[in-house]
């Protein structure tokens, strides 16, 4: 492509909070929007708009939480963009224009790789997903360069990076501007629809679907059940019988975590281990005997349920992780907690409980622990839980 060559460049059509939110001409903006509200699109026109204006060798970035997300954003961008346009190097992840300017998608969970020169613009998509120590190295990097920055995210608790730096762009700090953009506003700018917002409402819990849709931060950063529901939960062991077992199965790296509830909800016996699959079943048998279970089915659990269901009296049943029912596996949980129809002592179950979050994915809402962390303690807790609720009629007719 020569120099001399000229494009004709049309904005994408985006409504005006998009507009007012992003398209603005101060270096910094924070953008707390809803999800599904139309931040990442902008933000790639954004970004787009930034690079075609820029030289041979400025570089551009795009910082998604993980590496992965930021490989969407790419292809996005690719196919946003007319193909003479851009020649695309898929293993470093770079598009590169004609001018000669290059945009980088880059992920935040490696936060070494967030230090380069020459940075004329970045994004920061899913900000408040971020570690602080990614936040920290794309700053220094602007710093430099006097580089522009959007950062644009769900509300996800106040106990992150982007939650703070928000607050002081709203505050009216030199060189910010702030912006929010709730699941109405959405709604109004014709990308989203209302009935969606409004099944959202209905299905998820208040603070969930407040900080998804609402952009208003919950105090317990984005975590279902709610640290004070959590902690008026404990109580020490129950010394009664067990009435009904959860028991989620160690895969490759966990644990595998059984949890026996007694006929009052209160946790009776607790065990948590790693051994061979034989060693597994072994006490599986040992410890529930007759007493109904709810056992992880999922992949290698599969197998594993049919060996101890074998000569059994039929009182294990299994269960199936997919996003969709481990979701509502969760919110009978959630209920369980905030009705304090469950209690439990001090220690992994807590600590498990504690860390647990929901994230936004293009699916729904999954609800897991954070990356590195188990939860293998909550997943059994949840499994009890639901096989004490289930009424005995339908006991029996979910195990014919
Ligand atoms: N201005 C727009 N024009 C057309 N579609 C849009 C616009 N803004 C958002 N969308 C659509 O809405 C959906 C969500 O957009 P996205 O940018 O992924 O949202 P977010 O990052 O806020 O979750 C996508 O399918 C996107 O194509
Ligand atoms: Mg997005």
């Amino acid at each position: 492509m020569t120099a001399q060559a000229k494009y004709e460049y049309t904005r994408p059509w985006l409504y005006p909070k998009q507009l007012e939110a992003i398209f603005h001409t101060k270096r910094y903006g924070m953008v707390e929007a809803s999800t599904k509200a139309g931040k990442t699109i902008s933000c790639i026109v954004w970004i787009f708009e930034q690079a075609i204006q820029g030289k041979d060798g400025d570089n551009y970035w795009w910082v998604a939480p993980i590496y992965a997300q930021a490989k969407i954003a790419y292809r996005r961008l690719k196919r946003f963009t007319p193909v003479h346009l851009y020649k695309a190097n898929e293993s470093e992840l770079t598009i590169t224009l004609p001018n000669g300017a290059v945009i980088w998608f880059k992920g935040a969970d490696n936060p070494d790789s967030l230090y380069g020169e020459d940075v004329k613009a970045a994004v920061g998509d899913e900000a408040s997903r971020w570690k602080d120590e990614a936040f920290h190295a794309l700053r220094s990097t602007l710093t430099a360069t006097r580089g522009m920055l959007r950062l644009i995210g769900n509300v996800k608790g106040k106990k992150n990076f982007f939650y703070q730096m928000c607050r002081r762009a709203e505050s009216g700090t030199q060189d910010m501007e702030y912006h929010v953009i709730t699941a109405y506003d959405a709604v109004a700018g014709g990308v989203l629809q209302l009935e969606e917002v409004e099944d959202a409402k209905r299905q998820l819990p208040e603070q969930v679907f407040n900080e998804l849709y609402l952009c208003k931060p919950s105090d317990d950063g984005g975590n279902p059940f709610g640290i004070a529901a959590i902690r008026a939960c404990i109580a020490p062991l129950s010394n009664k019988p067990v009435a009904a077992w959860g028991i989620d199965l160690a895969k490759s790296y966990d644990w595998t975590v059984a949890i026996g509830l007694d006929d009052e909800g209160r946790v009776a016996k607790f065990e948590r281990w790693q051994s061979p699959w034989q060693e597994t079943k072994r006490r599986i048998k040992a410890m529930v005997g007759n007493t109904p279970a709810l056992i992880d089915s999922t992949g290698v659990g599969d197998p594993v349920l049919e060996d101890i269901q074998e000569g059994s009296q039929g009182n294990f049943e299994g269960f199936k992780f997919s996003s969709a029912s481990k979701q509502q596996l969760m919110e009978g949980l959630a209920v369980a907690i905030q009705s304090q129809k469950v209690e439990y002592p001090e220690g992994h179950i807590v600590t498990e409980l504690e860390q647990f979050e929901y994230e936004y994915t293009r699916t729904g809402v999954k609800y897991s622990a954070p990356q590195g962390m188990h939860d293998d303690c909550v997943c059994a807790l949840a499994l009890a839980v639901s096989k004490m609720s289930v009424p005995k009629t339908q006991m029996r007719i979910r195990s014919l």
